[in-house]
């Protein structure tokens, strides 16, 4: 019974997810429509995980579904082509690339490989953890700096914690949790001085979100062949967060250094759906569109009841609650709206993740009984 059931939904998706692939066209409207009539039903409405409402795009359910056909081969041919596109796309050689199991993977090799033998880690705080957590796991020493009044990285004092131990600078940006950037003029600099002492890992995930001129990859330092490794994901503006695709690029010693450590692989499905997705601009575009709508409705709720909160530049907003974030969480829940976990110290603020322009109404309505 289980097991017609799970295979009743099974096929029910699938056959929602193929009806929509054919429907699509490609004008934003039916997209918009295929979107949300494919997309899981979201309730609770996920506001927690940084993940896009709509993906994956019409042509990455379509190439998942081809991919089903693909299922008893090994994915190096997928694997190849991923990495020669997204080559081609920043302008490397294929040696530059690595591909994994979500970002994290990246992350989480980097950790080990210059966290092991009382190697040491510089971080701002807060940032996302994965690196620092796995790196501190196997013994590493994390130096955090905090970050500014602003919430803005403390450069200065992020070099002054560099001794001859330090193997890896770890900068995130945009930063999760605040969605703040460090402007080009500032980050280049660093990175070119710090590199030279030791490796610099830029976690650019939310790369694709930002629209900001003070702002530049810094994946023309690799380019340039400084010790500069910087990261890229499929989990956020093509919504393939389940897939698990991500990236690092970086100096091909670099990679070939951190390939040899890796313990995950890719699938298939991941692989063709990140291929068809990083060819479809028209759906990364309409992702930002809509998550841009979005921030400016949390901006104004925000706005009307007199909370402080950053200008972000991703796909979620740090803000102000005013009161214990644990509490402010459950309290949310209550009225069906799952929100970000704390993120020490500051921990009377909360991340707010974008859900779908219509969804934030719910959450408009949650914030008033919660904060009124
Ligand atoms: C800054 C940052 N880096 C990396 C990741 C991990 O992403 P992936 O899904 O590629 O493992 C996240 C996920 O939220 C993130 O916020």
């Amino acid at each position: 019974m289980t097991n017609l059931m799970n295979r009743r939904q099974w096929l029910t998706r699938s056959g929602a997810a193929l009806g929509g692939a054919v429907l699509a066209g490609y004008g934003g409207l039916s997209r918009e429509l295929v979107a949300s009539a494919n997309a899981s039903p979201n309730s609770p409405i996920r506001m927690m995980f940084n993940e896009n409402p709509y993906g994956p795009s019409t042509a990455a359910r379509k190439a998942m579904i081809a991919a089903f056909d693909e299922g008893n081969l090994y994915s190096r041919a997928a694997y190849n082509e991923l990495r020669d596109l997204i080559a081609k796309q920043e302008g490397l050689s294929k040696e530059h690339i690595l591909i994994a199991s979500g970002s994290t993977e990246i992350l989480n090799v980097a950790g080990l490989v210059y966290g092991l033998n009382n190697g040491e880690v510089v971080a701002p705080q807060p940032t996302f953890e994965r690196l620092n957590t796995y790196a501190k796991n196997i013994g590493a020493t994390i130096h955090r700096v905090p970050v500014d009044e602003s919430l803005h990285f403390d450069l200065d004092g992020m070099r002054k914690e560099i001794n001859k131990n330090v193997k890896l600078v770890y900068v995130c940006n945009p930063n999760n949790p605040t969605g703040t950037i460090t402007p080009a003029k500032k980050l280049r600099p660093f990175c070119e001085e710090v590199s030279k002492e030791t490796l610099v890992f830029v976690d650019e995930a939310y790369h694709e979100y930002v629209n900001d001129p003070e702002y530049s990859s810094m994946i023309d330092l690799v380019r340039e062949g400084h010790n500069v490794i910087v990261s890229r994901t499929a989990s956020k503006v093509h919504g393939l967060a389940g897939l698990r695709v991500g990236f690092g690029i970086a100096d091909p010693k670099i990679i070939r250094h951190l390939q040899s450590r890796l313990t995950g692989t890719t699938n298939i499905i991941g692989l063709r759906a990140a291929i068809a997705s990083y060819r479809d601009k028209e759906f990364q575009n309409f992702s930002r569109q809509k998550n841009a709508e979005s921030k400016e409705i949390v901006y104004k709720v925000l706005r009307e009841t007199g909370r402080r909160f950053l200008d972000s530049k991703t796909n979620f907003v740090f803000f102000h609650t005013g009161r214990p974030i644990r509490e402010f969480r459950d309290a949310m829940r209550e009225y069906g709206v799952e929100v970000g976990r704390p993120f020490p110290p500051y921990l009377d603020w909360c991340r707010l993740s974008m859900a779908k322009p219509e969804e934030m109404e719910k959450f408009a309505e949650a914030f008033g009984k919660v904060i009124g």
